[in-house]
């Protein structure tokens, strides 16, 4: 079956031919950054705009890189939920126009939902459920016990930032472009964590939950002293930034993984998958190597940035598990929890 996925939740315009929700045809990713990057964050209007600009170019690419004709298309797949209002309209309304002019099934999917299915797709063996799905995105930080795809429970989230904001704001605060998560990494290289002691908040009677906007704080009160504004002058000299981007990176990644352990742990979770941009980050995959005796699943490269094969991949296994696709009337969540 050959399932096109389509994703625009946010500032990416994406699409992807996969047949039988594992083998990737084509995936074409046409970034936003550049748009974005002056404003250190995404403009929902811009990025609405920019959505309209690439969407015919970016799945006529998708299907031309496939080898295929828009006639062999099976499913069209969308991620309907969660992201930017504009921007999700963008992409669902195309798969809707498309799904009706070639009479073929539409099928919407959660994004973050896709973000897990990325590291099942991407696995050559089988998924040991239960398992710890951890969402580590710009939007979202949640841990999630699954005993199979589409069966969850919620175990932890953020309580204020998601992990990759927090990326994104330090990055801002030091001078650095959106999106902050690669830049942070970069910088941290050359950085000593210790000559900075950061750590990331706790959750009073929560112990699996996530608190990242003290850490941010820190960050921002070293970087250009306290009770500074956030367009204040660095207080700190050019040579101290990547020990501060060090200290913040160590901090938040260390929490990440030791409350991802423990509650593996304490769920009877056998592996743990992890999901979302900031599973890009190559210091997290060597803390959890590190640190944590379960087995671990990532995205195949390609497959953790916002993507649409994984939207394809999803929407192949929801299909299959409904039956059938869902009516035209499909609506558009801006905020949506997967877990039921
Ligand atoms: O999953 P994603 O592509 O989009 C959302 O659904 O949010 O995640 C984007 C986030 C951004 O906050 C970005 O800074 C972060 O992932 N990110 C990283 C890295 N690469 C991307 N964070 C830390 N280290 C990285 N290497
Ligand atoms: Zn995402």
């Amino acid at each position: 079956m050959h399932v096109l996925g389509i994703e625009s939740t946010c500032d990416e315009t994406a699409a992807a031919v996969v047949v039988d929700g594992r083998t990737i045809l084509s995936n074409v990713i046409a970034s936003q950054a550049d748009l974005h990057e002056r404003y250190g964050g995404v403009v929902p209007e811009l990025a609405s705009r920019r959505h309209i600009e690439s969407i015919v170019p970016v799945v006529d690419a998708a299907i031309d890189n496939a080898g295929i004709s828009k006639e062999h298309i099976d499913l069209v797949a969308v991620a309907n939920a969660p992201g930017l209002i504009g921007a999700l309209l963008v992409g669902v309304n195309f798969a809707k126009s498309l799904s009706f002019a070639l009479g073929k099934p539409l099928i919407g999917v959660n994004h973050i939902e896709a973000h897990l299915y990325a590291c099942v797709m991407s696995s050559k063996v089988a998924i040991p459920f239960p398992v710890l799905g951890a969402v580590l995105s710009g939007g979202h930080t949640s841990l999630v016990k699954m005993d199979d795809v589409g069966n969850y429970t919620l175990i932890a989230q953020t309580v204020d930032d998601a992990i990759g904001e927090a990326f994104d704001k330090c990055a801002r605060i030091l001078g650095l472009p959106y999106p902050g998560g690669p830049q942070i990494e970069r910088l941290a290289l050359n950085g000593d964590p210790s000559r900075f002691p950061l750590r990331a908040g706790n959750v009073k009677g929560r112990p699996h939950d996530y608190s990242f906007s003290g850490l941010k704080t820190a960050v921002l009160y070293t970087a250009k002293g306290v009770g500074c504004q956030k367009d204040s002058p660095l207080k700190i000299s050019e040579s101290q930034l990547p020990d501060l981007a060090a200290a913040f990176q160590e901090a938040a990644l260390n929490d990440v993984v030791d409350k991802m352990t423990s509650a593996a742990r304490h769920h009877g979770c056998r592996a743990i998958l992890i999901g979302g941009g900031v599973s890009h980050n190559k210091r997290l995959r060597a803390l959890l190597e590190e640190k944590c005796p379960l087995p671990t699943f990532w995205p195949a490269p390609g497959l953790s940035l916002d993507n649409a094969a994984m939207i394809a991949g999803l929407g192949f296994h929801r299909f299959q598990q409904q039956g059938t696709g869902d009516s035209l009337e499909l609506p558009v969540l801006t905020r949506s929890n997967f877990i039921s």
